[in-house]
């Protein structure tokens, strides 16, 4: 008797996400997992797809967003389901939107701002509220979050430019509680920005204390990735060692002209202390980064491209430059009357990004702002660009190892269970695409366009992205983070 499949895939070219050489096959898929993979050719789907050969790979997992309000506001997540991503993880660099469990100021303070600048959508006063959110609404895609250091900051302190005092970790540390109680899956940090600079180290140890009792982990934008980045490094370590959680080092770069060619070192660094203790990081694909305007980080920036601006937004997409002589002023002048603003710095070198993209354990993460008027490209096309730009025409490294980055190895450190790999079993979260084609379309000038060459992507069995268009369905959950089975 046939066998029916709610979705059968035909003749893919599979490649898994454990970075083991493609193979042929067919995929049958029944309800939220794959049933089958294998030579289905004797069976059916009520649904067919026949790929003639193009690549069926796990949906992608974006191991570094800042998609707290996206999932709710805008649930069809576009800028993620149509370049592959199934999974995103939310709440970096500091920033979550859970919990704020007192008014947010107004102004809302920076870098808080960059998921919503009027602060409306900072509302929930329990980690435990905002998840409940998005399961009663769903987005497109699967999330895991992290609460935020920053978040939490400013939900407790009046004053942000001194370490936080015994009640005031106290305070924190009983968010993170509720928080990974609720189903977080650790706490981020951002000691690069104002409202953290003057979080001393033991602060963030003693806030994350209970992390190792949830089998949370520490995820961090670290205080410098520019002069000081072997320092960060180390502290990062420290603080992972002695809350005895996994740590993952955030968009990892080296900033600054100055610094070019020191991804040498800090790889070399991560290996060394890898070998004592779990140590992630992850990567965009890009040599400007992103985030909110300040004069000192223009200063330090080959090229300046403002993304937002709350008092003259007709600015947005344009060079700072252009705008300072716009106004014939200078280009600190230029900020201060942009402020709030976002930007995007160019300050990077390709070799270090190429050289950290390659490193056997980095993970891809786009670090996308998905409230920017005109964000950076990394938004919508991170994956697809690892996937083209660097995998096919850079020859970085085999399609196959592009995939397990942004799959298996994600599914691994975040303890995402039988996510991020195609087996029998698993989940079915799946991209489907054309590694002939397959490349970002957005760009620095035009950064709001749909990937080239993604077919269909299926979250927990349905279909949410087809043909250049989301398909309106909003299968995603909320993931938790599983014990791993690996000692
Ligand atoms: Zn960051
Ligand atoms: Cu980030």
């Amino acid at each position: 008797m046939k066998k029916n499949f709610d979705l059968l895939i035909r003749n893919a070219s599979i490649v898994d996400g454990t970075n083991a050489p493609r193979f042929n096959g067919d995929i049958g898929i029944r309800g939220d997992r794959i049933e089958c993979i294998g030579d289905l050719s004797s069976f059916c789907g009520d649904l067919e797809l026949n790929l003639g050969g193009r690549i069926a790979a796990p949906g992608f997992i974006d191991s570094h967003t800042h998609d707290d309000r996206m999932m709710l506001s805008n649930p069809d997540m576009a800028p993620k389901v149509s370049q592959g991503v199934t999974t995103v993880i939310g709440g970096n660099c500091g920033v979550s939107l859970a919990p704020m469990p007192r008014p947010i100021p107004n102004p809302v303070t920076p870098p808080l701002n960059l998921l919503d600048e009027q602060g409306t959508w900072f509302h929930f006063p329990t980690f435990k509220s905002y998840l409940e959110e998005l399961r009663a609404n769903p987005a497109a895609t699967n999330c895991a979050m992290l609460v935020g250091h920053t978040t939490l900051r400013v939900a407790t302190m009046n004053d942000f430019s001194q370490a936080a005092s015994p009640s005031e970790i106290q305070a924190m540390r009983e968010l993170v509680n509720e928080a990974m109680h609720a189903g977080a899956i650790g706490v981020s940090t951002g000691l690069f920005y104002e409202p953290s600079i003057a979080a001393p180290t033991e602060e963030v140890i003693e806030v994350c204390s209970s992390l190792k009792k949830f089998n949370g982990l520490y995820c961090t934008h670290m205080r410098n990735e520019a002069d000081r980045v072997i320092d960060s490094l180390e502290e990062s370590f420290r603080i992972g060692r002695e809350v005895g959680v996994p740590v993952v080092i955030s968009h990892h770069k080296v900033a600054e002209p100055a610094n070019q060619g020191r991804s040498v070192e800090t790889l070399a660094l991560i290996e060394k202390n890898m070998a004592t203790q779990t140590i992630c990081l992850d990567c965009y694909p890009y040599t400007a980064s992103s985030t909110i305007l300040s004069a000192d980080r223009a200063a330090t920036s080959t090229r300046v491209i403002v993304s937002w601006s709350q008092s003259l937004p007709e600015y947005a997409g344009q060079d700072l430059t252009a705008i300072a002589q716009k106004m014939n002023c200078s280009q600190e002048e230029a900020v201060k009357r942009l402020l709030p603003a976002g930007a995007i710095y160019f300050k990077m070198d390709e070799a270090d990004v190429q050289r950290i993209l390659k490193f056997d354990q980095t993970m891809i993460g786009s670090d996308g702002l998905p409230h920017d008027t005109s964000p950076h490209p990394r938004l919508w096309g991170s994956f697809p660009r690892v996937l083209g730009h660097y995998g096919r025409l850079l020859g970085l490294f085999p399609l196959e190892t592009a995939v397990y980055k942004m799959t298996g190895l994600t599914a691994k450190n975040f303890g995402l269970k039988d996510r991020g790999i195609l087996r029998e079993g698993a989940y079915a979260d799946l991209t489907l695409f054309d590694a002939d084609t397959v490349d970002e379309a957005a760009t620095f000038a035009a950064p709001i366009a749909p990937a080239r060459g993604i077919e269909a992507v299926i979250v927990n069995g349905a279909i949410v992205w087809r043909d250049g268009k989301s398909t309106g369905a909003r299968p995603g959950r909320v993931l938790q983070r599983e014990p791993s089975e690996e000692t």
